[in-house]
């Protein structure tokens, strides 16, 4: 039957279904990160790859900020341009595509990924380490509950050899005896915990480094992170007035 044409609607679905659940469930509920490799395509990596160079020659990709900035330190901590993205911006369809793809995968994933409810994320991040031998020192994307819980990265570097290029991406899982070296290779995804359970650093980057990053948001998190915000922004909000 047509639905069963390798190419077609109903197998890509099935396909992405099975990885799905497969292969990213149980290895984020065993490692608290997964792997994916030739996620897209040569194809549409290089065209992904083709709009983030012309974010970049736009002068769209500035520096990199920290949640809580420290005068004159940030360069220190963590070196890369970056640019926020909702992927419906003219110049950035093919950007667009990859963030309805990995939602794909979370939306199958959901209600399978530990106890979240995965409602939403954050706009994308095109990050862009120039070279020059920064990176990010460790650090946990979300150390105190601001409602981040999987981190989704896309990277975008052909021919990247680490020992030449440096820029790995090294998590220590917690508690763990090992760390997870990983290389920002062309066309590969990688998840992972967002929280305190994956302290993780970028190493010097000797070569431009490319990646686009996603967080996904747990609903309830979220919501109680929202309170606490507003909670917060009402009592200054009182001392300022009184
Ligand atoms: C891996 C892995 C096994 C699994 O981390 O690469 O092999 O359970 N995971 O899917
Ligand atoms: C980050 C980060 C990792 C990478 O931007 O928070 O840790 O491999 N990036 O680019
Ligand atoms: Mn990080």
């Amino acid at each position: 039957p047509r639905s069963n044409h390798p190419k077609s609607k109903e197998h890509k679905r099935l396909n992405t279904h099975k990885l799905v659940l497969q292969y990213i469930v149980p290895c984020m509920n065993s490692y608290g990160l997964c792997i994916v490799d030739n996620f897209l395509s040569n194809k549409i990596g290089e065209r992904i790859f083709q709009e983030v160079i012309h974010l970049q020659q736009d002068g769209k990709l500035q520096d990199g900020e920290l949640a809580s900035p420290q005068f004159g330190k940030s360069k220190s901590i963590r070196g890369d341009k970056i640019a926020w993205v909702e992927g419906n911006e003219r110049g950035c369809e093919n950007i667009g595509f990859l963030l309805t793809k990995m939602d794909k995968l979370i939306t199958y994933a959901d209600g399978k990924l530990g106890k979240y409810k995965i409602r939403g994320r954050h706009k994308a991040m095109v990050a862009c380490y120039p070279g020059n031998g920064t990176g990010y020192i460790k650090h946990v994307d979300n150390p105190n509950g601001d409602g981040r819980c999987v981190t989704c990265i896309y990277y975008l570097n052909k021919n990247w050899d680490a020992k030449e290029n440096g820029g790995v991406l090294r998590i220590f899982p917690e508690g763990k005896s090992y760390v997870a070296d990983i290389e920002p290779l062309f066309d590969r995804l990688l998840f992972f915990w967002s929280d305190r359970r994956n302290p993780h650093e970028v190493q010097p980057s000797y070569t431009k480094r490319y990646a686009i990053t996603v967080w996904y948001f747990d609903s309830e998190e979220r919501a109680e992170a929202k309170r606490k915000f507003r909670d917060l922004t009402a009592i200054s909000q009182d001392r300022s007035t009184s």
